[in-house]
């Protein structure tokens, strides 16, 4: 049965262009995800995923860091059964069903208000498994969530379309709600915002890109003093599934700290 959702803000419909890389990625010959809820959401929509003309470097680049984010969530909900959850930005992700975390674990995926009614409508509930529709940059979505337990935020693919003041300031607001926890979230340099303007790949997000990048991992440590980096996850030395005519640019990348930086980053920090 196909679904036809109401149009969505170019903003809203961002969401594809990284449902899509799963998507490819799952049809693809050694899957990094194999997330073959999203192939089916997007079967269901009749998405013209080939409008998007995805490349292989831009579908590896989503899809790792995506895995990264998942692997960084898995690791904390095993440590914290009793955790709290939140995919901020969360799009059409399954990552609560790719995570399946255990019962005792509150999952909250936050999105505007017309992308939460779609996910309503094309990912089947789950136990303890919440969608919120809100603008993350307001501050009254958080009163619905339990505060007294630890909690993983996670946000892949949002920070971009915020401001700095508007990340800061929703960082700051998380943090003062929850006892303590962690957060993982790609991230830009200066570089990599220049690229999202220009590249032909990110073409359809590129005006709605607002964040300027940082260049220090350790910056966000200056946000709030309970802040602090756990780690600074490289892309390019995760190599195992990158096919093989990409994985000798990689791998060359993977030897400079520096030069790893103008691809895709993934921070992780406890608070
Ligand atoms: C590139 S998509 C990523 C979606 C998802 N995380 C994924 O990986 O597929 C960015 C998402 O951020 C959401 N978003 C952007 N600004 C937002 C805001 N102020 N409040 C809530 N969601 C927002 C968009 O609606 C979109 O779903």
């Amino acid at each position: 049965m196909t679904i036809t959702l109401p149009a969505f803000t170019p903003l809203e419909e961002s969401l594809f262009l990284t449902l899509c890389c799963r998507v490819l990625d799952n049809r693809s010959a050694q899957p990094i995800l194999a997330d073959a809820m999203a192939d089916e959401i997007v079967r269901t929509l009749d998405y013209d995923y080939e409008a998007l003309h995805i490349s292989t470097d831009l579908m590896l680049n989503a899809t790792l860091r995506a895995k990264k984010l998942d692997e960084v969530t898995s690791r904390f909900l095993a440590r914290h059964p009793n955790a709290v959850g939140l995919d901020l930005g969360a799009g059409l992700d399954t990552r609560v069903v790719r995570l399946d975390p255990p019962s005792t674990v509150d999952w909250y995926d936050v999105d505007l208000p017309a992308v939460a009614s779609a996910r309503e409508r094309l990912i089947p509930d789950r136990p303890n498994a919440h969608v919120v529709g809100a603008d993350v940059r307001e501050p009254d979505w958080l009163d619905a969530i339990p505060s007294g337990r630890p909690a993983m935020i996670v946000a892949d693919g949002l920070m971009g379309f915020l401001s700095q003041d508007e990340f800061v300031s929703l960082l700051n607001r998380i943090i003062s709600h929850f006892p303590g926890g962690e957060m993982v979230f790609n991230s830009y340099t200066p570089f990599t915002i220049w690229v999202a303007h220009h590249a032909p790949g990110t073409k359809t997000v590129a005006d709605l890109v607002k964040f300027p990048g940082f260049k220090d991992p350790h910056e966000p440590e200056s946000w709030n003093p309970k802040l602090e980096l756990i780690e600074e996850i490289l892309l390019s030395r995760d190599l195992a599934k990158v096919p093989s005519k990409l994985r000798l640019y990689y791998r060359l990348q993977a030897h400079s700290r520096s030069w790893s930086r103008k691809g895709t980053i993934v921070l992780h920090f406890r608070f």
